[in-house]
């Protein structure tokens, strides 16, 4: 049974929309004297559990921070080495379309290789029909960029000033149609947003922790939702 909107004591509530800041992939990796690339790989394999995990519990929407518009900038090798894990990941047999997930890619996607675009188009075809969790990937994703993105779009429609809302905006992001997320969640033991999904996070509630994101478990998601069940969300209210 659903637990959304559930207000009993001993229950708790559901966020219907998780966000992730998969962070700390390169320290996990120092720690244990291996290459960073190392710590992405652990990254991707905590990634898909922490996604079959929440389709299991019945959450909604899970947005996870692949790679940033500023990743670029990291060494050309480590890149490729994230890049290379997409590819994995799209071309895996296993793949959630056949458990039911729904797989959105957020971002601009326009600089990513050819081969990784068709991988992207046929993978979000491929299970545009699930009716599970919404799993949107952002990959070369700012939120400044994405409103960049909006803007320009809003202009050239033709838009006139006086019909720009927070609901066209909101139309024009790349969660155009999802309801913003309720909680965010970043692991590593950093205290900062990095640009992920400025928008929508308005009302966001945040976790922070020092787990580093290969070693983050199903146990440690199920602490953060309950934390997030107890906290009190009045959105500008009282
Ligand atoms: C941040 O950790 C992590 C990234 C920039 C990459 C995240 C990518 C993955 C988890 C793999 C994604 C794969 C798929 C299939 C979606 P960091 O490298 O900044 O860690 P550090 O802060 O400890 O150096």
């Amino acid at each position: 049974m659903s637990l959304f909107g559930r207000k009993k004591a001993t229950d708790r509530i559901l966020p219907e929309h998780i966000a992730i800041i998969m962070d700390g992939n390169g320290r996990w990796a120092k720690k244990r004297s291996l290459p960073r690339s190392a710590g992405h790989v652990a990254g991707a394999k905590t990634f898909k559990t922490i996604a079959r995990y929440c389709n299991k519990i019945g959450i909604k929407y899970l947005t996870v921070y692949a790679f940033s518009t500023e990743n670029w900038k990291r060494p050309a090798e480590e890149v490729e080495g994230i890049m290379n894990l997409l590819r994995d990941y799209l071309k895996d047999a296993e793949n959630f379309k056949h458990e039911n997930i729904k797989v959105k890619f957020i971002g601009d996607l326009s600089p990513l290789a050819d081969d990784i675009k068709e991988l992207i188009r046929k993978d979000e075809e491929g299970s545009a029909d699930a009716t599970g969790l919404k799993l949107n990937i952002a990959v070369n994703y700012g939120g400044r960029d994405e409103l960049v993105h909006a803007v320009k779009r809003i202009i050239s429609e033709g838009t006139p000033p006086e019909q720009v809302t927070e609901k066209l905006i909101s139309d024009h992001l790349y969660t155009a149609g999802m309801p913003d997320p309720d909680f965010i969640i970043r692991p590593s033991g950093e205290y900062r947003t990095s640009n992920f999904l400025l928008w929508q996070s308005a009302y966001a509630e945040y976790r922070f922790s020092d787990i580093l994101w290969p070693d983050f478990t199903p146990a440690q998601l199920e602490r953060a939702i309950d934390d997030y069940s107890r906290r009190n969300r009045r959105f500008g209210g009282i």
